[in-house]
Protein backbone atom coordinates (compact mmCIF):
# COMPACT_ATOMS: atom_id res chain seq x y z
CA UNK A 1 0.00 0.00 0.00
CA UNK A 2 1.04 3.50 -0.91
CA UNK A 3 1.89 5.94 2.31
CA UNK A 4 3.36 9.15 3.22
CA UNK A 5 6.38 8.35 5.73
CA UNK A 6 4.64 10.88 8.37
CA UNK A 7 2.32 7.66 9.46
CA UNK A 8 5.53 4.87 9.71
CA UNK A 9 7.66 7.33 10.91
CA UNK A 10 5.14 8.10 13.58
CA UNK A 11 4.61 4.16 14.15
CA UNK A 12 8.25 3.81 14.43
CA UNK A 13 9.08 6.69 16.89
CA UNK A 14 6.16 5.26 19.06
CA UNK A 15 7.70 1.57 18.95
CA UNK A 16 11.52 2.12 19.12
CA UNK A 17 12.79 0.99 15.23
CA UNK A 18 13.59 2.87 12.55
CA UNK A 19 12.16 2.41 8.70
CA UNK A 20 14.50 2.08 6.12
CA UNK A 21 14.82 3.94 2.73
CA UNK A 22 16.75 2.42 0.23
CA UNK A 23 18.03 4.60 -3.14
CA UNK A 24 16.68 3.27 -6.69
CA UNK A 25 17.39 4.93 -9.97
CA UNK A 26 14.77 3.11 -11.93
CA UNK A 27 12.32 0.00 -11.77
CA UNK A 28 14.14 -2.79 -11.24
CA UNK A 29 15.67 -1.44 -8.42
CA UNK A 30 12.31 0.02 -6.68
CA UNK A 31 10.71 -3.76 -7.18
CA UNK A 32 13.80 -5.57 -5.20
CA UNK A 33 13.49 -2.64 -2.58
CA UNK A 34 9.72 -3.57 -2.18
CA UNK A 35 10.08 -7.24 -2.64
CA UNK A 36 12.78 -7.09 0.42
CA UNK A 37 10.05 -5.62 2.16
CA UNK A 38 7.61 -7.95 1.58
CA UNK A 39 9.82 -11.22 2.28
CA UNK A 40 10.15 -9.54 5.92
CA UNK A 41 6.92 -8.02 6.66
CA UNK A 42 8.52 -4.29 7.11
CA UNK A 43 7.64 -0.56 6.05
CA UNK A 44 9.94 0.62 3.08
CA UNK A 45 10.68 4.29 1.94
CA UNK A 46 11.99 4.12 -1.89
CA UNK A 47 14.18 7.31 -1.94
CA UNK A 48 14.93 8.84 -5.52
CA UNK A 49 17.73 11.07 -5.02
CA UNK A 50 16.99 14.76 -6.83
CA UNK A 51 20.18 14.72 -8.76
CA UNK A 52 19.97 10.69 -10.48
CA UNK A 53 16.35 10.98 -11.40
CA UNK A 54 16.99 14.19 -13.39
CA UNK A 55 19.95 12.59 -14.97
CA UNK A 56 18.48 9.21 -15.43
CA UNK A 57 14.57 8.86 -15.03
CA UNK A 58 12.87 11.85 -14.36
CA UNK A 59 9.69 11.84 -11.99
CA UNK A 60 7.33 12.24 -14.91
CA UNK A 61 8.49 8.82 -16.00
CA UNK A 62 9.54 7.34 -13.20
CA UNK A 63 6.78 8.18 -10.44
CA UNK A 64 3.42 6.36 -11.42
CA UNK A 65 5.05 2.86 -12.12
CA UNK A 66 6.64 2.65 -9.09
CA UNK A 67 3.54 4.35 -7.41
CA UNK A 68 1.31 0.88 -9.12
CA UNK A 69 3.92 -1.01 -7.17
CA UNK A 70 3.77 0.41 -4.16
CA UNK A 71 -0.20 -0.02 -3.83
CA UNK A 72 0.42 -3.96 -5.16
CA UNK A 73 2.22 -4.11 -2.28
CA UNK A 74 1.55 -5.79 1.13
CA UNK A 75 3.64 -3.76 3.35
CA UNK A 76 3.22 0.11 3.75
CA UNK A 77 5.72 1.83 0.71
CA UNK A 78 6.49 5.81 0.29
CA UNK A 79 8.27 7.43 -2.01
CA UNK A 80 10.24 10.20 -1.33
CA UNK A 81 12.25 12.46 -2.63
CA UNK A 82 16.14 12.66 -2.10
CA UNK A 83 17.78 15.43 -1.72
CA UNK A 84 15.45 18.27 -3.07
CA UNK A 85 17.65 21.35 -3.57
CA UNK A 86 15.76 22.23 -6.87
CA UNK A 87 12.41 23.40 -5.22
CA UNK A 88 11.27 24.23 -8.65
CA UNK A 89 11.69 20.10 -9.44
CA UNK A 90 10.70 19.51 -5.78
CA UNK A 91 7.43 21.18 -6.69
CA UNK A 92 6.87 18.78 -9.83
CA UNK A 93 7.63 16.21 -7.77
CA UNK A 94 4.44 16.19 -5.17
CA UNK A 95 2.26 17.54 -8.52
CA UNK A 96 3.45 13.52 -10.10
CA UNK A 97 2.13 11.79 -7.06
CA UNK A 98 5.46 11.45 -4.55
CA UNK A 99 3.83 10.44 -1.25
CA UNK A 100 6.95 12.50 0.79
CA UNK A 101 9.87 14.84 -0.03
CA UNK A 102 13.15 16.05 1.43
CA UNK A 103 13.29 19.69 0.99
CA UNK A 104 17.11 20.83 1.26
CA UNK A 105 18.18 23.85 2.32
CA UNK A 106 20.87 22.52 4.30
CA UNK A 107 23.66 24.96 2.18
CA UNK A 108 21.66 28.10 3.32
CA UNK A 109 22.09 30.08 6.74
CA UNK A 110 19.35 28.01 9.52
CA UNK A 111 16.84 31.02 9.11
CA UNK A 112 16.78 30.86 5.34
CA UNK A 113 16.55 26.90 5.84
CA UNK A 114 13.85 27.40 7.97
CA UNK A 115 11.78 29.49 5.49
CA UNK A 116 12.15 27.65 2.61
CA UNK A 117 11.41 24.49 4.40
CA UNK A 118 8.33 25.87 6.08
CA UNK A 119 6.95 27.28 3.10
CA UNK A 120 7.47 23.23 1.67
CA UNK A 121 5.36 21.92 4.46
CA UNK A 122 2.66 24.01 4.03
CA UNK A 123 2.72 23.02 0.35
CA UNK A 124 3.18 19.65 1.33
CA UNK A 125 0.43 19.67 3.63
CA UNK A 126 -2.16 20.44 0.01
CA UNK A 127 -1.14 16.77 -1.53
CA UNK A 128 -0.81 15.00 1.58
CA UNK A 129 2.61 14.31 1.68
CA UNK A 130 5.23 14.28 4.29
CA UNK A 131 8.29 16.71 4.60
CA UNK A 132 11.81 15.98 5.61
CA UNK A 133 14.55 18.31 6.06
CA UNK A 134 18.59 18.37 7.10
CA UNK A 135 20.55 20.98 9.68
CA UNK A 136 24.05 20.24 9.63
CA UNK A 137 25.86 18.25 6.28
CA UNK A 138 26.96 14.97 5.98
CA UNK A 139 29.42 15.35 3.24
CA UNK A 140 30.32 12.87 0.53
CA UNK A 141 33.33 10.44 0.10
CA UNK A 142 32.83 10.40 -3.95
CA UNK A 143 33.23 12.86 -6.38
CA UNK A 144 35.73 16.09 -6.47
CA UNK A 145 35.05 17.68 -3.15
CA UNK A 146 35.28 14.07 -1.44
CA UNK A 147 35.49 14.97 2.06
CA UNK A 148 34.27 13.43 5.04
CA UNK A 149 31.94 14.81 7.95
CA UNK A 150 34.00 16.87 10.45
CA UNK A 151 33.42 19.29 12.89
CA UNK A 152 32.59 21.82 11.11
CA UNK A 153 29.49 19.74 9.79
CA UNK A 154 28.00 18.45 12.44
CA UNK A 155 24.49 19.40 13.10
CA UNK A 156 24.50 21.80 16.43
CA UNK A 157 21.59 20.59 18.47
CA UNK A 158 19.91 24.02 19.12
CA UNK A 159 20.19 24.81 15.71
CA UNK A 160 18.06 21.72 14.75
CA UNK A 161 15.30 22.05 17.52
CA UNK A 162 14.65 25.34 17.27
CA UNK A 163 14.35 24.69 13.40
CA UNK A 164 12.11 21.80 13.89
CA UNK A 165 9.65 23.81 16.37
CA UNK A 166 9.76 26.78 13.41
CA UNK A 167 8.58 24.21 10.50
CA UNK A 168 7.13 21.48 11.58
CA UNK A 169 8.76 18.95 9.52
CA UNK A 170 7.75 15.37 10.23
CA UNK A 171 11.63 14.41 10.17
CA UNK A 172 14.97 15.83 10.38
CA UNK A 173 18.27 14.46 9.13
CA UNK A 174 21.08 15.42 11.51
CA UNK A 175 25.04 14.93 10.96
CA UNK A 176 26.38 12.63 13.66
CA UNK A 177 29.05 11.32 12.18
CA UNK A 178 28.17 9.30 8.68
CA UNK A 179 29.16 10.08 5.21
CA UNK A 180 27.77 9.65 1.86
CA UNK A 181 28.76 7.33 0.06
CA UNK A 182 31.47 4.20 0.27
CA UNK A 183 34.72 4.49 2.88
CA UNK A 184 37.69 3.28 2.50
CA UNK A 185 38.30 -0.63 3.29
CA UNK A 186 38.02 -0.75 6.86
CA UNK A 187 37.13 2.32 7.74
CA UNK A 188 34.41 3.09 10.75
CA UNK A 189 33.23 6.24 11.25
CA UNK A 190 33.21 7.87 14.59
CA UNK A 191 29.54 9.09 15.48
CA UNK A 192 28.70 11.47 18.20
CA UNK A 193 25.22 10.15 19.83
CA UNK A 194 24.93 12.74 21.90
CA UNK A 195 23.97 14.88 19.29
CA UNK A 196 20.83 12.50 18.73
CA UNK A 197 20.29 12.39 21.80
CA UNK A 198 19.89 15.92 22.74
CA UNK A 199 17.57 16.72 20.04
CA UNK A 200 15.20 13.56 20.52
CA UNK A 201 14.69 14.81 24.02
CA UNK A 202 13.97 18.33 23.38
CA UNK A 203 11.33 17.46 20.60
CA UNK A 204 10.75 13.68 20.20
CA UNK A 205 10.44 14.20 16.70
CA UNK A 206 11.91 11.06 14.10
CA UNK A 207 14.82 12.11 13.09
CA UNK A 208 17.03 10.34 10.01
CA UNK A 209 20.39 9.10 9.34
CA UNK A 210 21.89 9.80 6.20
CA UNK A 211 24.91 7.76 4.64
CA UNK A 212 23.86 4.23 6.62
CA UNK A 213 26.09 2.23 4.55
CA UNK A 214 29.62 1.34 5.94
CA UNK A 215 28.02 2.65 9.34
CA UNK A 216 28.63 -1.29 11.07
CA UNK A 217 26.06 -2.95 12.89
CA UNK A 218 26.99 -1.73 16.87
CA UNK A 219 26.51 2.09 15.52
CA UNK A 220 23.49 1.46 13.49
CA UNK A 221 21.88 -0.74 16.34
CA UNK A 222 22.84 2.61 19.13
CA UNK A 223 21.87 4.75 16.81
CA UNK A 224 17.79 3.13 16.81
CA UNK A 225 18.17 3.03 20.72
CA UNK A 226 18.90 6.91 20.73
CA UNK A 227 16.10 7.97 18.30
CA UNK A 228 17.00 7.92 14.93
CA UNK A 229 13.76 6.11 12.53
CA UNK A 230 14.54 6.89 8.73
CA UNK A 231 18.08 5.33 7.66
CA UNK A 232 19.18 6.17 4.36
CA UNK A 233 21.63 3.43 2.31
CA UNK A 234 22.11 3.72 -1.19
CA UNK A 235 25.63 2.59 -1.74
CA UNK A 236 25.50 -0.35 -0.17
CA UNK A 237 22.75 -1.55 -2.22
CA UNK A 238 24.40 -0.12 -5.50
CA UNK A 239 27.66 -2.22 -4.63
CA UNK A 240 26.05 -5.54 -4.25
CA UNK A 241 24.22 -5.40 -7.80
CA UNK A 242 27.93 -3.82 -9.45
CA UNK A 243 29.53 -7.03 -7.93
CA UNK A 244 26.99 -9.53 -8.64
CA UNK A 245 27.25 -8.34 -12.62
CA UNK A 246 30.43 -7.98 -12.35
CA UNK A 247 31.20 -12.00 -10.94
CA UNK A 248 28.02 -13.29 -13.24
CA UNK A 249 30.14 -11.73 -16.67
CA UNK A 250 33.88 -12.84 -15.55
CA UNK A 251 32.31 -16.37 -15.00
CA UNK A 252 29.68 -16.42 -18.16
CA UNK A 253 30.63 -13.23 -20.56
CA UNK A 254 27.33 -14.59 -22.41
CA UNK A 255 24.89 -14.44 -19.53
CA UNK A 256 21.30 -13.33 -20.84
CA UNK A 257 20.90 -9.68 -20.11
CA UNK A 258 17.37 -9.59 -19.11
CA UNK A 259 17.85 -12.26 -16.39
CA UNK A 260 21.15 -10.53 -15.50
CA UNK A 261 18.98 -7.26 -14.72
CA UNK A 262 16.16 -9.90 -12.98
CA UNK A 263 19.34 -11.75 -10.91
CA UNK A 264 20.74 -8.57 -9.87
CA UNK A 265 18.39 -6.71 -8.40
CA UNK A 266 17.72 -10.52 -6.35
CA UNK A 267 21.31 -10.09 -5.74
CA UNK A 268 20.53 -6.63 -4.13
CA UNK A 269 17.76 -7.47 -2.24
CA UNK A 270 19.76 -9.46 0.77
CA UNK A 271 21.46 -6.05 1.68
CA UNK A 272 17.98 -4.64 2.07
CA UNK A 273 16.92 -7.95 4.28
CA UNK A 274 20.23 -7.41 6.51
CA UNK A 275 19.20 -3.60 7.06
CA UNK A 276 15.78 -4.09 7.93
CA UNK A 277 16.81 -6.70 10.30
CA UNK A 278 19.27 -4.18 12.04
CA UNK A 279 17.08 -1.51 11.88
CA UNK A 280 14.35 -3.47 14.00
CA UNK A 281 11.89 -2.83 11.56
CA UNK A 282 11.16 -7.08 10.27
CA UNK A 283 7.34 -7.33 11.36
CA UNK A 284 6.58 -3.98 11.94
CA UNK A 285 4.72 -3.61 8.46
CA UNK A 286 1.01 -3.16 10.86
P1 LIG B 1 24.84 5.95 1.31
O1 LIG B 1 24.89 5.85 -0.19
O2 LIG B 1 26.13 6.34 1.91
O3 LIG B 1 24.25 4.74 1.92
O4 LIG B 1 23.86 7.18 1.63
C1 LIG B 1 22.55 7.17 1.16
C2 LIG B 1 21.86 8.43 1.56
O5 LIG B 1 22.03 8.94 2.63
C3 LIG B 1 20.96 9.04 0.57
O6 LIG B 1 20.46 10.26 1.01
Amino acid sequence: MYESMKGMLAKANAEGYAVMAINAVDLEMARGIITAAEQMNAPIIIDLLQDQIKRYFDCDILTQPIIKMAQAAHVPVAINLDHGHDIAHLKRCLHEGFSSVMCDASALSPEENAKVTRGIVELAQTYGASVEAEVGNMGCSVGADAHFTDDQMYTDPDVAIKFIQDTGVDCLAVSYGSTHGDYPEGYVPTFHFDIVEKIKASTGAPLVLHGGSGTGDENMRRSVEVGINKINVGTDYMIAQREFVAKTLAEDPGYNWPQLLQDSWAAGMEVVKRYIELSGSANKAF
